[in-house]
């Protein structure tokens, strides 16, 4: 079912199995905003360092993939962080006021559900509204959510972030929702670079109400106990999964630039970066190939063997300078938590009021 909804022109579908409906708003993507992307697209692979950005992973089958990486035992971050949110979630509500949760870049809310069983075991409700562009796993996720739990009703807003964060703040139920917590997690801002990171902030800041408050994850930086084999462990896994989902990014782009990458012709790579304290992964060409789309925007592509292109920066952060942007942008910073090794942190603001 679809149908246009008031505050804007996006597709709409509903799903009324129980008393509090789930919508998941899909925003509108107009053909010039799919011609910028590609154009985008185009501008990152022809880099000198060729690059793509990592939201190209998470298609359907990418959003997958990613979920069963979070399960391996080399990737630590997705544990530790729900060990950090189960020692958090039932003293939240007395933390933070909030009748509302924005999450961006929820996937399939795996951990937000352990804040979730303690909403309802104190039964407090909540409005909840997940934001991914994986369309499919918000979908799949909204509705399980709003039927597995009596306390909470689901607006789901497929897209991208800054697109769903404005849509969330015409939306009159966002408007007179009460006040709102933000939740960012999985250390998924390290997948910014530091201008875009601020500009994001900024723009975060910008949508957030007041009184609103936000937890952000981030994994730590190699320090005593935390080697970097450690951390290059969690993005090279023995079943090769992590490989699966670099790779998958290029299957995808073919969709969107109707291109011929040949998955074949290219090779995961993930290593960290010490100077930038970060992981890169990078598709290393394994010989010289060209890549044809119509959308490029001059002659097909040509990579050199041993030439990469960068799919992913994901930055390790020590809590002190991790913190430093948020507060320069106007947040009171709260509280960090961390697991006992030190090896994640989620960060507590408050949009000062
Ligand atoms: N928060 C979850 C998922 C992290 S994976 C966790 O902690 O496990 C990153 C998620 O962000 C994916 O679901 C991906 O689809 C989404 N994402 C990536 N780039 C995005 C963008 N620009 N706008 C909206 N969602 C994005
Ligand atoms: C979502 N993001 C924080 C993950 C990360 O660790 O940077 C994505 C990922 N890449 C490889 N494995 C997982």
């Amino acid at each position: 079912m679809s149908s246009p909804t008031a505050f804007c022109a996006c597709t709409a579908t509903e799903h009324t199995a129980k008393a509090a409906p789930t919508t998941v708003i899909q925003l509108p993507q107009a053909a010039t905003d799919r011609a910028a992307e590609r154009r985008q697209i185009w501008a990152g692979l022809s880099a000198a360092q060729p690059e793509i950005d990592s939201r190209y992973f998470y298609d359907a089958h990418g959003s997958q993939l990613y979920e069963a990486i979070t399960q391996t035992r080399a990737y630590y971050p997705t544990r530790t962080e729900a060990g950090i949110l189960r020692a958090l979630a039932n003293d939240l509500p007395q933390r933070v006021r909030f009748s509302q949760i924005v999450e961006l870049g929820s996937g399939s809310s795996a951990k937000t559900r352990i804040l979730f069983d303690a909403l309802q075991r104190q039964n407090q409700a909540v409005h909840y509204w997940p934001i991914d562009v994986s369309h499919r796993m918000l979908e799949a996720t909204a509705t399980a959510l709003a039927h597995q739990y009596d306390t909470l009703s689901v607006t789901g807003l497929a897209g991208d972030y800054a697109g769903a964060l404005k849509a969330w703040a015409r939306h009159p139920k966002a408007q007179h929702g009460g006040p709102a917590l933000f939740m960012f997690l999985g250390g998924t801002i390290g997948n910014f670079d530091a201008t875009s990171k601020s500009a994001f902030i900024d723009m975060l800041h910008g949508h957030m109400r007041p009184g609103d408050a936000m937890l952000v994850g981030f994994d730590r930086a190699p320090h005593a106990s935390k080697p970097v084999w450690r951390i290059e462990q969690a993005y090279n896994d023995e079943a090769g999964l992590t490989a699966a989902f670099n790779l998958n990014c290029l299957t995808h782009l073919n969709r969107i630039l109707d291109s011929d990458f040949d998955n074949d012709g290219w090779q995961h790579q993930a290593f960290y970066n010490t100077d930038a304290n970060q992981i890169e992964m990078h598709l290393l060409s394994r010989r010289q190939q060209t890549v044809h789309s119509p959308y490029f925007e001059t002659a097909p592509l040509t990579f050199a063997q041993g030439t990469t292109i960068r799919t992913e920066i994901s930055r390790k952060f020590h809590p002190a300078p991790f913190t430093a942007p948020f507060t320069e942008a106007g947040f009171k910073h709260l509280a960090t938590f961390e697991d006992t090794r030190q090896y994640f942190g989620v960060l507590m603001l408050l949009k000062k009021p």
